[in-house]
Order: structure tokens, then sequence, then C-alpha cells
């Protein structure tokens, strides 16, 4: 039985990330990973949250909503990339939880990513059907893209989100060059769209519908404190921050990376750069064209596609193209989960606190593809019967408890380590990893009650499993 508080040293660690011999492929350059991170990062978020935050708490100043979710996941990320340049093997915040907080503390955040990918990859696929349905103008049965428990039309079960999932685990196992070319594609079509809108929407913007540009205290239905003025910027950024969810994946791949000490950082922070001047640009667009009042009634749902075919003339098919984009943009964003999961488990595997199966490598592919089929069934099980709503805000918390503990690892390891080879160095420490502490810690405290109790069910189901199994196979001993 190994000790609660027992680190992996970081000897191990580095060991095992040279040791490619035998392990996953070094496949992945810095190009791969910035389009891996843009693939994770674009999707509903953008698509979806940007006009609730709009209506709901900021108004026009939704950009700069998006500019205070970029600045905390920004510390987050800086974090990450000190940890995913000095240990690049596959885990990210579970292993860098494993060799800094010890082992307890990195079975908990192993298992609140279980929450981040994996129900991550449910939700989007459910969302993904949703789409595709929409696109085909209602044309699936409603009884094949419902779950049996969807409380307004119970059906048998949802089998677009279960196909898109089978396909994507198809690419996955055949290989990460061959998943991050897939995912090229997919994120040029969504990128293409995106400036697309951006290009063409700025010659229908109204100048009146920035005025003003945060919602004034007073207005009706917007009397708390996060709902107008600055209050209303932070409350929007809440509801964006869902939009950045997944540049972290991208450290999940850090055993795949040609040169990870330098392509990693670029990877991390690359993607993060790129899709915040995207979605400033998008977000200032939108508000621009439309105004964020319509949100709240006629704008509400497909916001985007409402925006143009209100007010944009002649541009119908923009509305037709943005809705394949949000398609392969939910593609992509699943397939960069399943393929971080999967990673997670690898490495979780390896320490022995899950079972083997988890790192079994395929002979030819050199891809986890037992733990790939394994994570098909549990993934497709919640997508095929579980409705959408119930797991997106939990896909917020496992993230938002990643982002705390990998910035407190920084800190840590500085402590403990500190003459270890550091390629990438975060800034300002320990200011930086602090406020990223703070940020994401009160994001966190933001999320609603029920979610809140939700998540903690589920940690507490992790932590019988620890102690029922891992602990007593854990491979590293005192
Ligand atoms: N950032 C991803 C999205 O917006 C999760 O869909």
């Amino acid at each position: 039985m190994s000790n609660l508080w027992i680190r992996k040293p970081l000897e191990h660690l580095l060991e095992q990330a040279g040791d490619s011999e035998k392990g996953l492929k070094r496949t992945l350059g810095a190009v791969n990973l910035v389009t891996l991170g843009i693939g994770a990062i674009i999707g509903a978020g953008l698509f979806v949250r940007t006009a609730a935050a709009a209506a709901q708490a900021a108004g026009p100043s939704v950009t700069l909503s998006y500019i205070v979710a970029a600045v905390g996941c920004a510390f987050a990320g800086l974090c990450y990339a000190e940890f995913a340049a000095m240990i690049p093997i596959a885990g990210s915040a579970y292993t860098y939880a494993y060799a800094t907080l010890g082992e307890l503390m990195a079975w908990v955040i192993g298992w609140a990513l279980i929450m981040e990918y994996a129900l991550g990859a449910a939700t989007v696929a459910i969302a993904w059907s949703e789409y595709l349905n929409k696109l085909l103008g209602g044309a699936i049965p409603p009884e094949w893209c419902h779950s049996p428990f969807d409380s307004t039309h119970p059906g048998i079960m949802n089998a677009p989100a279960l196909i898109i999932l089978v396909l994507l685990t198809g690419i996955l196992i055949r290989g990460t060059q061959e998943s991050a070319t897939v995912n090229a594609v997919i994120v040029f079509i969504k990128v293409a769209i995106v400036l697309i809108f951006i290009a063409i929407g700025f010659q229908f913007i109204n100048p009146g519908n920035y005025e003003p540009y945060m919602i004034p205290a007073g207005t009706e239905g917007h009397e708390g404190t996060f709902k107008h003025g600055w209050g209303g910027v932070l409350g929007g950024a809440a509801i964006v921050f869902f939009a950045f969810i997944g540049f972290d994946a991208v450290s999940t791949a850090a055993q795949e990376a040609k040169r990870p000490e330098r392509d990693m950082p670029i990877g991390i922070l690359g993607s993060l750069v790129v899709c915040t001047i995207l979605y400033v640009l998008f977000s200032h667009v939108l508000t621009g064209v439309a105004n964020w009042q319509e949100f709240k009634t006629a704008g509400r749902e497909a916001s985007v596609a409402y925006a143009i075919s209100t007010h944009m003339a002649g541009y119908e098919w923009l509305a037709t193209a943005v809705t394949v984009a949000i398609l392969a943009g939910f593609s992509s964003v699943i397939l960069v989960m399943l393929l971080g999961q999967s990673r997670v488990f690898y490495s979780m595997a390896h320490d022995g606190l899950i079972p083997k199966v988890f790192s079994e490598l395929h002979p030819k592919f050199r891809t986890p593809y037992k733990s790939n089929i394994l994570l098909l069934l549990f993934v497709g099980a919640f997508a095929g019967f579980v409705p959408g709503d119930v797991a997106g805000d939990l896909t917020s918390f496992g993230t938002l408890l990643a982002f705390v503990l990998v910035s407190a690892g920084v800190l840590v390891m500085r402590r403990i380590n500190p003459n270890q080879a550091r390629p990438f160095r975060t800034p300002l420490v320990p200011l930086v990893p602090i406020l990223g502490i703070i940020i994401c810690a009160g994001m966190i405290v933001a999320i609603d009650a029920t979610t809140l109790k939700a998540a903690l069910g589920w940690m507490i189901i992790g932590l019988v499993v620890y102690f029922a199994y891992s602990r007593h196979h854990s491979k590293l001993k005192p």
C-alpha cells in the first residue's frame, strides 16, 4: 500500500519521457500542437455563449469579458507551459500533481479530469447531434436523436451522438499524427468561417448598438452585482470561460511532441493567443450587428445564425456556413477531449492506479487502443442515453480544479526542485500562480450549487475507488 502523500520522483518521470522506444510515438511539431489547441478550444463556447453572456450580464462589453477570461486562463496557461516543457509525458495535470502534491492529490485531479474530458466529450457529442439535425432540417426521427431520459422528447437513444464518437475513436486509434491531420482540416474550416463572419459582419456593424457599452445600473432584470457595469463584465467572463476550455489538452500530448521543451509552451500559449484574438473580434462584430437586447428574445437560440439572417441581408448562406463551422468545431473539440482523456488514463494505468489495460498500446499504431475503446463505451453511454444539460458545468468544474492545482504545483515544484532545468519558466512567480489560483478558485465558487453537489458526489466516488483499489495497486512504493 502506498503512502497517501508520496510524490513521484522527478527522475522517474524524466526517464519515462526519454523512453520513447516502447511508449507513445513522438510525432507532433509546434504547428500541430497549436492546431490541436485551437481544435479543442473553438466550439460551443464561442458560438453559443457569446450571445448568452451579452444578454445576461455584459451587453456589448462581452468583448471585455473575453479579455478577462483570457487573462485568467493565461495565468494557468503559463503554469501549464512550465510543467509541460519540464515533464514532457502524457497525463498533464495528473502527472504534475503526482510529482508535486503527492499521490492522493494526483488521484483527485485525475478523477476531476474525467469530468473535464470524458463528460466534456459527451456533452459536445450531444450538442453535435442537435446541430446536425438543424442542418438537415429536422430530418432525423426524434426518437433516434434523444435520450430515453430527455425531459421534453424521451426517445430511444441519441444515435448521431454515438456515431460521431465511434468515428472519432476510429481516427484516434489509427494514430496521433492521423488524428492531428484530421484535426487540422477541421480547424481550417472553422477558423475560415469565423474569419469570414468577422470580415463580412464588420460592414454591417451599427455603431448605435455599442451605446451604452456596458449595461447601465438600474436596467430591468440586471439588478445583481454581476449583471451590469464592470460586475457584468466579470459575470460575462464566467459564462464565456467555457469557450477557452481545451488549451490545457495540448499538455496531455506532451509525450507525443517532437521537441516538447520548445513546442509545448508554443502550443499552449499560442493557441490561447490566437483564440483570444478571434474571440474578441467575433464578439465585437456579433454585438455590433445585432443589439445585445435581441439575444434575450428572438436571437436567444442559434444567435449567430439569427444575427446574420436578420441583419445581414444577402448573406443567408453564411448562416448555413456557421452551422457547418459549429459541427466542425464540435467534432474537433470531441476529438481532442477523447485524446486527452485516453492520455490521462494511460499515465494513471502506467502508475498502477487504474488497471493496466488502459496503457496497452496497439502493436502497429502505438496508440492506447483498448483505452480508446473502453472510453468510447463510457462516453457513448452518456452521450447516447443521458440528456445534454447535465454535464456542461461539470466540465468547467473539472477544468478549474485542474487549473488551481497546476498553479499551486508550480509553487511547490519551485520549492522542492529549485535547480531542475526549466526550459520554460512561468514569469513573475509567485504572483502569476497565485493570481491563477485566486481567479480560478473564484470561478469555481461562482458555479451553481447543483453542479457543485454533483461534482462533490463524483469526487467521493473517486475517493472510494482510490482507497478500495488504486492505493493497493500503486507502483510507487515508499
Ligand atoms: N472550448 C470548447 C468549446 O467551446 C470546450 O466548445
